[in-house]
């Protein structure tokens, strides 16, 4: 039987970044993966320029049941020693807003580096490996995998969440952490475009690809940015992040005028420019598509403001700050960029990932019940949860 000291399960971001670490201890490394190439969701994240690292990575930005659990891995590995590793290997990289990191050219240029640290370390990576079973023994740990037996001392699992199936996303790793007798908790698509219902649907339709900004709230959170309409739904940064705190059935409360001061905008600009119509101010403020559509609604769009009523004003206010697309549900994990939940972060050492009454067993990544906002925080998770297991091995 082929024995070696660790064996990591998933040749994703933190799987990877974490072999590197081990070996460099001088640890003999295997990273199995059941895919046919490592590191896929590197390859698709950011547009395939991967938002691989957010400066302002602080606890707040990452969603638990136990939020003190990523203190103290995001303080031993930060946004700076990431930016650091990937300046000595040269990468060319923009900031798109501040602190916000991307791959000039492509993901590949990351995962090229990741690769290359696993082949200093002295890593060995075997792809297109299924484990089908995995068994305790009293010197760690054998796995039957479809390559035949393998002994380890450390079982490190690092297979990420349920997003995107058809990256090899698997539910692997909650299966064996329930084998072990860990607690899972409930888990959900997450940084995921929001479904409307049907009539709605058919009522936006001539609005796929248009964007608006925006501030999305939603159970007590607040997100600025561009939301954009597609032919399922709505989708764009300010969606995405605002689907980390809605449910189906919670409100939703899309505001459209988020720079425009208040319900009294439109009784101000008739009392500046009584001519002007709400059409071309709409036009000013919004794709011209979207008056359209608004038209509907309004007829009288294309009056001089002058001829106007008070509460003719006040609700297209309403309507613009509290735009209802009758959102229904998520898109679910098919397009979904993380999952939220997972294990129970209680389960495990925060200093070292092992888990507290399986000793040998490490969980590392985004199967933990830890998820970061969108912009860069999922990838700094994945290097600062690898790094720290990676030290003890
Ligand atoms: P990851 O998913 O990277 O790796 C898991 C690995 O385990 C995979 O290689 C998989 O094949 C393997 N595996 C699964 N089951 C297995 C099994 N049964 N046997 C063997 N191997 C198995 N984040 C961010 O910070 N910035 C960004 O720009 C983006 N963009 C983005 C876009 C899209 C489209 C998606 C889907 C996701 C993102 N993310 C992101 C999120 C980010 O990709 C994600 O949080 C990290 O990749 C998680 O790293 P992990 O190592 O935990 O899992």
């Amino acid at each position: 039987m082929k024995s070696v000291e660790v064996v990591i399960i998933g040749a994703g971001a933190s799987g990877l970044f974490c072999a590197a670490q081990a070996g460099y201890r001088g640890r003999n490394v295997l990273v199995l993966d059941h895919a046919n190439k490592p590191g896929k969701k590197i390859l698709m994240s950011g547009g395939g320029r991967c938002n691989f690292t957010n400066l302002d990575a602080a606890p707040k930005h990452y969603l638990s049941a136990n939020p003190h659990f990523c203190i103290s891995a995001l303080k031993r590995y930060t946004p700076q020693d990431f930016l650091d590793l990937v300046d000595r290997h040269g990468l060319q990289y923009t900031e798109k807003t501040p602190g916000q990191f991307f791959c000039q050219e492509s993901a590949k240029d990351l995962l090229e580096i990741l690769l290359t640290e696993c082949e200093w370390a002295g890593v060995e990576l075997h792809l297109n490996t299924s484990v089908t079973k995995v068994t305790k023994t009293e010197t760690g740990f054998v796995l039957a995998t479809s390559q035949g037996d393998i002994h380890c001392q450390s079982l490190v699992v690092a297979t990420g969440g349920l997003s995107i199936p058809t990256m090899g996303a698997s539910g692997f790793g909650y299966d064996l952490a329930q084998q072990f007798g860990l607690k899972l908790l409930p888990r959900r698509a997450g940084l995921v475009p929001i479904t409307i219902q049907p009539g709605m649907k058919e009522k936006l339709s001539t609005l796929s690809g248009v964007s608006v900004d925006i501030a999305a709230t939603a159970n007590g959170q607040t997100f600025r940015g561009p939301m954009l309409f597609t032919h399922r739904g709505i989708s764009g940064p300010a969606i995405l992040q605002i689907s980390n705190f809605w449910q189906p059935g919670e409100p939703l409360q899309l505001n459209l005028l988020p720079e425009v001061a208040g319900e009294t905008y439109f009784r101000e600009l008739r009392q500046q420019k009584p001519k002007r119509t709400l059409e071309a101010e709409l036009n000013s403020l919004f794709p011209k598509r979207f008056t359209e559509v608004v038209a509907q609604d309004f007829p009288w769009l294309n009056k001089p403001l002058a001829e106007l009523a008070n509460d003719q004003l006040d609700a297209l206010v309403t309507y613009l700050t509290h735009f209802n697309v009758a959102p229904n549900g998520t898109e679910g994990y098919r397009t979904a960029e993380v999952t939220l939940g997972g294990i129970d972060t209680n389960e495990v050492s925060s200093k070292t990932f092992e888990c507290k009454d399986v000793a040998g067993l490490y969980f590392i990544g985004e199967v933990l019940d830890v998820t970061g906002f969108l912009g860069g925080y999922n990838f700094q998770w994945a290097w600062a949860s690898g790094f720290a297991a990676g030290q003890f091995v």
